[in-house]
């Protein structure tokens, strides 16, 4: 069978790592992809966002499963274009990629259903956003309703900054059309958990859990980033909460997006934070996190095209997900400066140390080749990814096969994973 592969990430890398081990599969594309997919994917020069180029290449070339990886042409509805010219393709459509793209939407869903969640109020105005805050309860949390890389939410420890906030967001338009419209949101803590779960509609499954680091510095500092690192599983997330996940969070989700005629088919990842009151949605996304699938795929024991053919195909009961003993920690290598002003075109040296070193994965994120050297393309640039016995163990892999790639201005956070020295396991 041949495969397409949407995206040019770290994520899209693992998942054609992952596409690659079926045995099933003899061709693999990627739409564009990257330097590091170019290894083990045919690289096709089509941009996510050009549906039916993309259809048509998928159509002249018989692809047998088209796996989109990113979240802004499912939200766009390029699988309800796939769909209409009767291509197999692996993703929600249109009218359920709503859940993440936009907040608004997904924060009203939990309510409606009794989904643990902050609590919250939508606004479509930024006087009447402004009016609220003057009694709202510091820190308050304020989210962009659409896509925003990542980047659209703003914790606000005062009032005068969730004012500057209101500008940022509505009036001065950051974000775009994506703070048309506004979330205000309670301030919750907690460890943070990522679980991503496969579904077909009516059945889901949740993957072995992860956790992300999304500010760009050590302890937590700095800006909030696509994300820095992540490691799998997490002992925050333990069989306790597992449970309560599975039964108040999980299903629930399912059986609501069903109820509003949006049957969820792909990936649903739950962004939750474990509170003192417990565990709590603080988003949902309907695709594989990055870098989450760096750490969660590697570690999957199953087909990946087996399970996802059965979710398609509304037969997700019928698999039996296994995922590896062991753990994974990945660290995102960035250029310095990201998320904001950093230098682009340094060549990367180093990456033959990988090659046949089982359980050390080298994903790209933002590569390009420039003649025969790799040059980096993008903020995050790689994740050096580990597997070990366990998560300390995987940690120091990691951060080991990390001095094993060299280009200037490399820069990564040394704490990834430390958080779980708190937890005795
Ligand atoms: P989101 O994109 O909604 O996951 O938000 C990005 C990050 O902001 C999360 O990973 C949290 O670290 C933080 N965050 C989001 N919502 C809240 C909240 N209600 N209280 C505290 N932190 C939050
Ligand atoms: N790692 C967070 C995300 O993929 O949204």
């Amino acid at each position: 069978m041949k495969v397409l592969i949407v995206g040019s990430g770290g994520r899209e890398h693992a998942i054609v790592a992952s596409v690659a081990k079926s045995s099933q599969v003899d061709k693999i594309y990627c739409a564009p992809g990257n330097a590091g997919i170019a290894g083990v994917a045919e690289c096709v020069d089509i941009q996510a966002m050009e549906f039916d180029r993309l259809a048509d290449f998928a159509q002249e070339n018989e692809i047998g499963l088209t796996i989109i990886g990113m979240d802004d042409p499912l939200v766009g509805g390029i699988v309800d274009v796939f769909e209409e010219r009767g291509l197999r393709v692996f993703g929600p459509r249109k009218n359920a990629a709503i859940i993440e793209g936009s907040k608004a939407f997904s924060k009203d869903l939990m309510k409606k259903y009794g989904i643990p969640t902050a609590a919250y109020e939508n606004f479509d105005t930024p006087e009447v956003a402004l009016a609220y805050l003057e009694t709202a309860k510091m820190p308050i949390v304020l989210k962009a309703d659409g896509l925003a890389l990542g980047k659209g939410v703003l914790i606000c420890n005062t009032l005068e900054e969730a004012k500057a906030g209101v500008k940022t967001l509505m009036l001065d338009k950051q974000f775009g059309d994506a703070g048309k419209r506004i979330v205000i949101e309670e301030f919750i803590t907690g460890p943070e958990v990522s679980v991503l779960c496969y579904c077909d509609g009516t059945h889901i499954k949740p993957m072995t859990s992860a956790q992300d680091h999304k500010r760009a510095k050590d302890n937590d500092e700095g800006l909030n980033t696509g994300g820095m690192g992540t490691f799998s599983p997490t002992p925050f997330y333990d069989k306790e909460i597992q449970k309560f996940c599975e039964e108040k969070v999980f299903q629930p989700t399912m059986d609501a997006m069903k109820a509003e005629g949006r049957d969820f088919v792909g990936i649903l990842f739950v962004g939750l934070m474990l509170t003192s009151d417990g565990p709590k949605v603080l988003e949902y996304n309907a695709r594989f996190g990055d870098p989450e699938a760096q750490v969660v795929l590697p570690r999957m024991k199953n087909d990946i095209v087996d399970v996802m053919n059965a979710c398609i195909d509304g037969k997700l009961e019928e698999i039996d997900l296994q995922f590896e003993d062991n753990a994974a920690v990945c660290v995102v290598l960035a250029s310095d400066g990201y998320p904001e002003h950093y230098e682009k075109g340094k060549v990367i040296t180093g990456f033959e140390n990988f090659e046949g070193r089982e359980g050390y994965y080298v994903f790209h994120a933002g590569t390009k080749f420039e003649g025969d050297k790799i040059v980096t393309n993008g903020g995050r640039v790689l994740g050096v990814t580990a597997k070990g016995g366990d998560l300390k163990e995987a940690r120091k892999n990691a951060y080991a096969a990390t001095e094993w790639i060299t280009f200037e201005n490399k820069y990564m956070r040394n704490d990834i994973g430390k958080a779980i020295d708190q937890v005795n396991n």
